[in-house]
């Protein structure tokens, strides 16, 4: 009897530890983006961001030159790293003005559902140099 409830004991420890683990795993690497994903970010970025903020992201958009501030780098790793996705994507969806930003950055929350306000961001990500 003894022996079985240790066994039962160490086995619940087992599945405790498991389940951790994968929790942690999870945390410290995010699932690849898909392809699929990656080229929806791209279709959106092409469509309302690529006049301000260029190919790149570099900033060098037809419509840049006339911005003041000019739209920052997003491929700059320094950027990159500064940033969280909750950051960028609190930027995209309230605009410039709802971040403490320039209003000369739109917020896209009423343009772009949710899905491909986070595709963007991972197009954002892949900009990075
Ligand atoms: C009318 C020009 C314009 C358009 C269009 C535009 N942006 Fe911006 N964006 C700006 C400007 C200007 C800034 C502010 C630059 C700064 O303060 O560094 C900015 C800043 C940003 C930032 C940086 C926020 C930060 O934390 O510093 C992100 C991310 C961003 N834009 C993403 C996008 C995305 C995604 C789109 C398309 C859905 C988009 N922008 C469309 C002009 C534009």
């Amino acid at each position: 009897m003894r022996a079985i409830v240790s066994l039962l004991i160490s086995l619940s420890f087992l599945g405790l530890s498991c389940r951790r683990a994968t929790r942690v795993a999870a945390v410290v690497k995010p699932p690849r983006p898909s392809a699929y994903e990656l080229q929806l970010g791209k279709d959106v970025y092409q469509r309302y961001c690529v006049g301000c903020h260029g190919d790149t992201g570099a900033g060098d958009g037809f419509n840049s030159f006339s911005l003041d501030p000019h739209p920052r780098d997003l491929g700059d790793p320094a950027f990159q790293k500064s940033k969280s996705n909750v950051d960028l994507s609190d930027a995209i969806r309230r605009g410039g003005a709802g971040v403490g930003l320039t209003s000369l950055m739109p917020p896209w929350g009423h343009t772009i559902d949710d899905r491909h306000i986070n595709a963007v961001v991972l197009y954002i990500r892949s900009l990075r140099r």
